[in-house]
Parts: structure tokens; C-alpha cells; sequence
């Protein structure tokens, strides 16, 4: 759970002028970047009217942007909008929102369930956020917007500073997934599959440029198939082509990739555009054929391998990151041995996994051999066991190295530090104070740790910046957003 940040940026100089009647919004988000991405629009789409709190007593406004890929991170929603009833108790003029996954699958249950409630909207009617509050506001007692529309074109929204972090922010390229593998929730809260057109995409990413950013992270559930249906102007390959070229300054990433639709040509980029950073999350789900082809992953563990294998004859240094779900229906002793195995064999530098959580509505929550928690549990706690040794190995790969780094925030926690990230993804502490935040420097590896490295600022980089990034005004803002380092997890 996060709630946005203000991050020292404001709205702009308009709404510096009127800073006096501003309200007050707090948005807290559940789930994935696609959500983080989602309540960074709301807040563009407020920015009018609206600065950020990270204290939900203090706000007019409560947006909670939820996340129902498990069943914990829906429990997680009911019981934090429960005790917003106080607070709406004492100021009646307060306004709550509850969007995303769970609104969009629970829809109306919502209000019945927690009548404090004014708003529930899914992914995709955030866009008329301003319009359900004037609603609001002109008398309606409660709005809702939770219609999945098969022809959803996702709408270009001028991006405000507000909300983001300093040095880094994501790009949605396409909303939905079509690919109903048979344990997620996606594709029906979600809708189907639509990509944005390159031209709003490189429009955004020029804005956020603009304002100081750094590292972009291009965003959907399956990036593979971006441009499939058409509209787009090109396939994904194309989309990083294009960026690379207009913007050979920045880092560039994206999540997710899924493993059967990841192309040679895909693959080829990480070798030949200069922006494309060594890092790719290719989540396998299982090592077992049997639980993959029960998951409809559509790929083998050998069609896996082989494309991981291809991937490092291109870019040997590429850094390789996976999700796992342990527990599936009908996975036994022998299957989960093989997802052992296949960590053993790929060794990735971070692993997220999960126990398989049935999901109302989709197919494997229907199927009958649905296994117990205790199995599940201990089955997490081997694996992320062997992942710890494998992590932890591939981190120790990287002492005495010098690597380029992104200052991204000052260290939430210690004083005098700053956090920083490699191309290949890795969290690096370093000492150093708010001037970094926003700068790309070398430094020295000298120590590995489970989820990150340590090091220290290289001398003969003297000013650490071979971009003249120092001069920007925005890259100055620092954080204090708590860094996950922990990478395997039974819950979001
Ligand atoms: N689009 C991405 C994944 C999105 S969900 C992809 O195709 O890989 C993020 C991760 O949550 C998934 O990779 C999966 O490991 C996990 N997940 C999804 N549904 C789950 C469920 N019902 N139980 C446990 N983990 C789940
Ligand atoms: Fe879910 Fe599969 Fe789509 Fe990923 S590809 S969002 S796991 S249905
Ligand atoms: Fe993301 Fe959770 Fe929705 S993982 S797509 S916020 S169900």
C-alpha cells in the first residue's frame, strides 16, 4: 500500500496562484505499477483543484486505487475504507473513492457493503474523474462507473508533475489482457486488450522528459502484443525503436512481458538500442508442464529455457527477474520440483512469488483438486529459501564493480544515504545527500546484501553526470517512499 506523494513538485504555476482554496487529496494505491500509473492520472486529472496528502484525516478527497489479484490485497481495501467511516463522521463534506480491480468487480456490492462510500469506478472510467465529482458536488448521492467497454481507447491525459517521484516514472502502452490464464483476475477487471497509439505514447514520455525524468518504464500485461489489434502504428519492437531514437537520453524498461510472445526482434533490441536497460521480468508462473499448460501459459519449460538462453547469447550481462505461483491447483510434490529445478538452472536475480489464491469468477478456482494452505506455505518457504542463496549470489556477482547508477531518492530510513538503481534494476545505497537525487553517477559495488548493494561514489566521475541532468530544477525533489526490497511475498 502506498499513498502518492507530493514529492516537493507542485501543480504549476497556476495552481501555486490559487494555492489558498486548494483542497486536499489523498490517494492510496494497491496492486501493481499499472495501479501506481493509474493514481499518478487521477492526480494529473485533479491537479486543477487538488494537492496531495499523504494523510487521509487531512483530506476533502480519498481515492483508494485497489488491486484484487489476491485474495489478502482485497481484504487489505476493506479493512482500511472501514475506518475512514470515523472520518466521514466527523466531516460529512469529505468525498471517498474507491476504483480499480476490486471496484470494478465488486460494483455495486461496494456501496452495500460500505455505505460511507461516494464514488466506485474501475480502470477504466477513471478518465471522468472530474466529471462523477461535479456530479457529486451539483446534489447526486452516490456515482458509479464500473462498465467494461469492448471499444475503450485509453485517453491522452496531459501528465502534472504532481505525484511523481523525482527521477523515474511509468507509461502505460496498453490496458487489459486477453490471454485468461486460468488463475487471474486481469482480463475481467481489466477488460481486453487495447494499445495506445505511439504518438501519445511518445507525447508523454516527451513530457515527462521535460520535467526531469530519467527512467521510464513502459507498462502493460503483455507488452509483447502491443500494436496486435491494430491502431498503435507499430508492434512493440517498433514502439522501442522509436523511443530509443527520440529520446536517446533516457533509461528505458517495461513490465510485462509474457514469456510464449516475447519476439527475437524484442529480444534483439536489448543488444541494440542504447536506452533499453539489461534488465528484463519474464514471469514463468511454474517449472512443471503440466501445471503451465493447466495455468494456459502456452509455452514449455524447454520453449522458456530456450528463449532465456537466446536472450543472454544476445545480452550476455541481461538481468532476469520472474514471478512464481506455488500451490497451484494439482501441482504436486514432482511438479513443484520442477519449478526448483528451474530457478536451480535460469538463476534469476529476484524471484516474487506467490501462493496460488483462488479468484472468483476464473477457471481455476473452479478446479476441484485445490490444495491446502499448509502445502502451499511450505512450499513458498522452500523456495524462497533456494532464492535467497541464487539472489544473493548473483548481487555478490557484482562486488568490486563500477556501475552507472540513477539517484532516485534519499534513503527513507537512513540519514545521510541515498538510493540509487543499476541499469540491470538492483537497489544501490549509497552515501549522499538530496543533490544526487535525480543524477546519474558511478560508484563502486563493495557489498552485496539479500534485495541490494552498497557502494560508494567513484572519484574519477568527479561531477557524476555525463548528462548535465545536475542543472534541472525538478530533479531535485527527494523521497521518502519505503523501497521494497523484499522479492518473495504471499501477498501484494
Ligand atoms: N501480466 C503479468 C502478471 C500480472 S499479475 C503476466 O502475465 O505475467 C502479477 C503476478 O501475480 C503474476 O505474474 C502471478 O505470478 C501473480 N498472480 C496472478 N494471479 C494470481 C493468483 N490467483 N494467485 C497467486 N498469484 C497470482
Ligand atoms: Fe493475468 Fe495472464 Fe493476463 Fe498476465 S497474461 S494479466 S497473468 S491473464
Ligand atoms: Fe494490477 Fe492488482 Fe489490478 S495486480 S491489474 S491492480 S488486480
Amino acid at each position: 500500500m502506498k499513498a502518492l506523494k507530493n514529492q516537493g513538485r507542485t501543480g504549476g504555476r497556476h495552481e501555486q496562484e490559487a494555492q489558498g482554496s486548494r483542497k486536499r487529496c489523498a490517494i492510496i494505491t494497491f496492486g501493481c505499477q499499472m495501479n501506481e500509473y493509474d493514481s499518478t492520472t487521477m492526480a494529473s486529472l485533479l491537479a486543477g483543484e487538488y494537492d496531495l496528502t499523504e494523510d487521509p484525516a487531512d483530506a476533502h478527497l480519498i481515492i483508494v486505487n485497489t488491486c484484487s489479484i489476491r485474495e489478502k490485497a482485497e481484504h487489505k481495501l476493506y479493512s482500511l475504507v472501514g475506518r475512514f467511516r470515523r472520518l466521514k463522521e466527523r466531516r460529512p463534506g469529505l468525498r471517498i473513492a474507491v476504483c480499480g480491480c476490486v471496484a470494478q468487480q465488486e460494483k455495486e456490492r461496494l456501496f452495500q457493503r460500505m455505505p460511507h462510500i461516494d464514488m466506485v469506478f474501475g480502470p477504466q472510467g477513471l478518465y471522468r474523474l472530474p466529471q462523477m465529482l461535479a456530479r457529486l458536488e451539483a446534489g447526486q448521492e452516490r456515482v458509479m462507473a464500473a462498465e467494461l467497454d469492448e471499444g475503450f481507447s485509453i485517453p491522452a491525459v496531459p501528465r502534472s508533475p504532481l505525484g511523481l517521484e523525482p527521477a523515474r516514472a511509468y507509461v502505460t502502452i496498453m490496458q487489459g489482457c486477453d490471454n485468461f490464464c486460468t488463475y487471474c483476475i486481469v482480463p475481467y477487471v481489466r477488460g481486453r486488450e487495447v494499445s495506445r497509439p505511439a504518438g501519445d505514447i511518445l507525447d508523454e514520455i516527451g513530457q515527462l522528459v521535460d520535467m526531469g525524468i530519467k527512467d521510464v518504464t513502459l507498462l502493460g500485461q503483455n507488452v509483447n502484443s502491443y500494436g496486435r489489434k491494430g491502431g498503435a502504428g507499430t508492434d512493440f519492437a517498433g514502439l522501442l525503436s522509436m523511443i530509443d531514437r527520440q529520446y536517446p537520453g533516457i533509461r528505458l524498461r517495461f513490465t510485462t512481458s509474457h514469456p510464449r510472445d516475447l519476439s527475437v526482434e524484442v529480444m534483439e533490441c536489448f543488444e541494440r538500442l542504447d536506452t533499453l536497460c539489461e534488465h528484463l521480468h519474464l514471469p514463468v508462473q511454474a517449472g512443471s508442464d503440466r501445471v503451465l499448460k493447466r495455468m494456459n501459459r502456452h509455452y514449455s519449460r524447454r520453449e522458456y529455457l530456450e528463449k532465456v538462453e537466446l536472450l543472454r547469447k544476445i545480452r550476455p550481462d541481461i538481468v532476469l527477474t520472474t514471478d512464481l505461483i506455488v500451490g497451484f491447483p494439482g501441482e504436486e510434490e514432482e511438479d513443484f520440483r520442477q519449478t526448483l529445478t528451474l530457478l536451480d538452472r535460469v538463476r534469476f536475480a529476484q524471484a516474487f512469488a506467490f501462493k496460488y489464491s483462488p479468484r472468483p469468477g476464473t477457471a481455476a478456482a473452479r478446479f476441484e483438486d485445490q490444495l491446502p494452505e499448509d502445502v502451499k506455505g511450505r512450499r513458498l518457504s522452500a523456495l524462497l529459501a533456494m532464492q535467497e542463496a541464487i539472489g544473493l549470489e548473483c548481487y555478490r556477482a557484482l562486488e568490486g564493480t563500477v556501475q552507472e547508477l540513477l539517484v532516485e531518492r534519499v534513503h527513507p530510513h537512513q540519514e545521510g544515504m541515498v538510493q540509487a538503481r543499476t541499469r540491470g534494476n538492483h537497489v544501490v545505497n549509497l552515501q549522499g545527500g538530496p543533490e544526487l537525487v535525480g543524477r546519474i553517477v558511478h560508484a563502486e559495488i563493495y557489498q552485496a546484501c539479500n534485495h541490494s548493494l552498497k557502494g560508494r561514489l567513484c572519484a574519477e566521475y568527479p561531477d557524476g553526470n555525463h548528462s548535465g541532468i545536475g542543472d534541472d530544477p525538478l530533479a531535485r525533489g527527494s523521497s521518502n517512499e519505503d523501497h521494497t526490497d523484499v522479492c518473495t511475498c504471499d501477498n501484494t
